[in-house]
Parts: structure tokens; C-alpha cells; sequence
């Protein structure tokens, strides 16, 4: 399968990920996970895109297309992918359905994370991850074992820079003006699912499966 996730930021697309990608035997490729990767090991590619990053602003189209065009080439995908923040504008996803034809591919479906803005920001604040995994825990929704610690390494679990009220501010700014007609544009291809997305994480995911098995 090929499969796109979209959605605001806190929507549940990085929760959902690892539970469908298992499944389904599906690589993950995240772009704002590359992205933060490249920030931290100071690579020419994370220099040009901290700024706009750490503002909550998109990363120029060239640079994602650039990564996800790479990462799609490095990885063995035989049994498909989830795209997880990519594409994020239309142009992205012109990008993309070119970039698929030359292999012959296409995109199976888009999941849409349906959800209110105004229960994100209670999700963004409270949300720890473990970097090298890229599991996510929630002080309140998905506490780990141990406060601070993942359940699986034992090792600490970190909060994002740009999880702050004011950046995700601007990250749902971008959200509405650039990505949502990107959920047009698959509406209009008849490939678009819409997931109730405020529902519990367990939920979503019968939801996910629903979907896919449909
Ligand atoms: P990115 O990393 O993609 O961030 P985002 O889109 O803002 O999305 P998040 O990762 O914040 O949300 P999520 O949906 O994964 O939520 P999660 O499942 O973790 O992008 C970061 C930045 O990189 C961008 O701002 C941009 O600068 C750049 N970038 C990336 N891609 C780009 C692109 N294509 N083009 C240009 N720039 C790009 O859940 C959040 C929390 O809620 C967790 O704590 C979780 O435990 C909890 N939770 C999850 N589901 C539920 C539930 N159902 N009920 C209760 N709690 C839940
Ligand atoms: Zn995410």
C-alpha cells in the first residue's frame, strides 16, 4: 500500500504510523522526522531548515521533495509507504504524482485526520517522544511507565522545540492556508479517507484499519 497521512499538528498521524506501518509491513518516511534528524546533526540541509522550522513556517517545496525523493530511492518500499507531513502544499503533490509515474505507482489512499483546532494545543504541550524509536507519549493521553523515560530502551524521552503555544500558532496557520488544499486536491482524485480524528488513539487506529481493508 501507499498511503498518505494529513492532518493538523497533533492530529495523531506520527501515533498512527508505527501501528500501521507494522501491519502492513509499510516503510515510514516522515518529513518533519528527517528534518529534525538533519537540524541536529548540523548537515547543510538542516542549517537552511531551522529557521523556518523553529518559526512553525513550512521548508521550502524543493528541499522536502528533495529529501522524500532521496529517501524513497534509499529505502526498500517493496510493500508500499506511509507518507507521514509530506506532501504539506499542492505543489508538493504535483511533485510527488510525478515523481511516482516514473516508477509506474500511484497513491493508494489519503487518510485525513479530521480534528478541531482548539483540542491541539492541549495534545502538542503534553506530548514527549523518544527520538530514536519515534514513539510518542502524552503526560495525560499516553503516559509512559516511568515520567520521562521510554517504556521499550529506558531511555529519555525529550520534548519538541517547536511544541509551544506560540509556534504551534503558526504551525496551524500554515496548516490551513497551505495544506488544506492538498485535502482538495485528493478529494478530487477520489482517493481521500476521513478519520475521526478527536476519537481515542485505539480508535483511530480501527478506524485506520477499517479504511484500509475497505
Ligand atoms: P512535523 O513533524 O510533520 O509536525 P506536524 O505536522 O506539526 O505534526 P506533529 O508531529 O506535531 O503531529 P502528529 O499528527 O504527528 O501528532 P502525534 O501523533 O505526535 O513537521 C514539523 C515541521 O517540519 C513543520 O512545521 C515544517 O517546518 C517542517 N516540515 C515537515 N514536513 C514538511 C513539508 N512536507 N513541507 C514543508 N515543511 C515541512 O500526536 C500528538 C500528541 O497527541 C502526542 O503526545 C500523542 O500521544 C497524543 N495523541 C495522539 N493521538 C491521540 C488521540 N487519538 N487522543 C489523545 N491523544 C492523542
Ligand atoms: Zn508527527
Amino acid at each position: 500500500k501507499r498511503l498518505i497521512l494529513i492532518g493538523p499538528p497533533g492530529s495523531g498521524k506520527g501515533t498512527q504510523s508505527p501501528v500501521i506501518k507494522d501491519e502492513y509491513c509499510l516503510c515510514h518516511l516522515a518529513t518533519g522526522d528527517m528534518l529534525r534528524a538533519a537540524v541536529a546533526a548540523k548537515t547543510p540541509l538542516g542549517v537552511k531548515a531551522k529557521e523556518a522550522m523553529d518559526k512553525g513556517e513550512l521548508v521550502s517545496d524543493d528541499l522536502v521533495v528533495g529529501i522524500i525523493d532521496e529517501a524513497m530511492k534509499k529505502q526498500s518500499c517493496q510493500k508500499g509507504f506511509i507518507l507521514d507531513g509530506f506532501p504539506r502544499t499542492v505543489v508538493q503533490a504535483q511533485k510527488l504524482d510525478e515523481m511516482l509515474q516514473k516508477q509506474g505507482t500511484k497513491i493508494d489512499k489519503v487518510l485525513n485526520f479530521a480534528i478541531d483546532d482548539a483540542v491541539l494545543e492541549e495534545r502538542i504541550t503534553g506530548r514527549w517522544i523518544h527520538p530514536s524509536s519515534g514513539r510518542t507519549y502524552h503526560t495525560k493521553f499516553a503516559p509512559p511507565k516511568v515520567p520521562g523515560v521510554d517504556d521499550v530502551t529506558g531511555e529519555p524521552l525529550i520534548q519538541r522545540k517547536d511544541d509551544t503555544p506560540a509556534v504551534l500558532k503558526s504551525r496551524l496557520e500554515a496548516f490551513h492556508r497551505q495544506t488544506e488544499p492538498v485535502i482538495d486536491y485528493y478529494g478530487s482524485k477520489g482517493i481521500l479517507a476521513n478519520l475521526p480524528a478527536e476519537k481515542p488513539p485505539k480508535e483511530v487506529t480501527s478506524e485506520v484499519q477499517k479504511v484500509l481493508s475497505s
